[in-house]
């Protein structure tokens, strides 16, 4: 079983979504023409996929964990969106997979293999084409004070492995390459989230997922739900959450 295979009816319900208003200021950002090809890396259950979908010409999605395949499968069908899924990894994209005007990765670089994965950008992304690196993620400051102790939990159940993926320096990791970051926007979006929709999303990360806490699940749920209470009202928290992109384009 993949690392993500536990995760994925988790991730679907409860990741932050991508607010509509994201894919629109992503698109005018771009200066997308509907005539692009897309290629979602890591696509996951395709939030990425399935909202550009309506900006380019087609788009392909790659994740080598079937589960979040069928998963991205069962989205796009239910949205009307036409997506071409390929299990694999990144690293071996073949040949005969051609150029992408658009490269999208959300929340996933940290996971690949950076170096083959440079390579595979430098061949498959158009020469004026553009790689979107996309995540989003609540604002940790006094609009959610719940967030911190959330993540305060999140981490003393993360192994010391896990939690150094996400210390990845964008701008090193391009240096050898003539990609370089020329835009970065954000959107901001409030919504109102439930403990059992925080402790679902805990349970979407590979870090906290069942499989990886086991027999201890159900007290890493009682640890989150705690932590939440003080800040609960009416069963849920107010999140303000942010999309943030970072548009990488080679340099000229
Ligand atoms: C956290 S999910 C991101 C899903 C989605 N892109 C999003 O923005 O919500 C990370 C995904 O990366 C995939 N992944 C892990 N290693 C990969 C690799 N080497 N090549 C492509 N995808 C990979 C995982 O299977 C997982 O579905």
């Amino acid at each position: 079983m993949g690392r993500f295979a536990s995760t994925v009816e988790y991730y679907v319900r409860y990741r932050e979504p991508y607010p509509r208003e994201f894919f629109a200021v992503a698109a005018m950002r771009l200066g997308l023409a509907g005539r692009e090809r897309l290629l979602d890396i890591g696509c996951g259950p395709a939030p990425l996929a399935i909202g550009f979908a309506h900006y380019v010409e087609s788009c392909v999605g790659v994740d080598p964990e079937p589960a979040m395949l069928a998963a991205a499968r069962t989205q796009a069908a239910a949205v009307g969106v036409a997506l071409d899924l390929l299990e694999i990894r990144v690293e071996e994209l073949p040949l005969s997979i051609g150029v992408f005007e658009l490269v999208t990765i959300g929340r996933a670089l940290h996971w690949l293999e950076l170096e083959a994965t440079r390579a595979v950008l430098e061949r498959i992304v158009a020469p004026e084409g553009a790689i979107l690196l996309c995540g989003a993620a609540p604002i940790r400051d006094d609009a959610n004070p719940w967030a911190a102790p959330y993540e305060a939990v999140r981490r003393a159940w993360t192994s010391a492995d896990d939690a150094a993926r996400y210390r990845l320096e964008l701008d090193a990791w391009l240096v050898p390459t003539r990609f370089r970051i020329a835009d970065t926007f954000e959107t901001v979006a409030t919504h109102r989230v439930t403990v059992d929709e925080l402790i679902g999303r805990a349970l979407s990360k590979s870090s906290t997922s069942p499989d990886k806490l086991g027999p201890r699940q159900r007290e890493f749920e009682r640890e989150i739900a705690a932590a939440l209470m003080p800040f609960v009202r009416d069963g849920a928290v107010e999140e303000r959450f942010r999309a943030v992109a970072r548009i990488v384009r080679r340099a000229t």
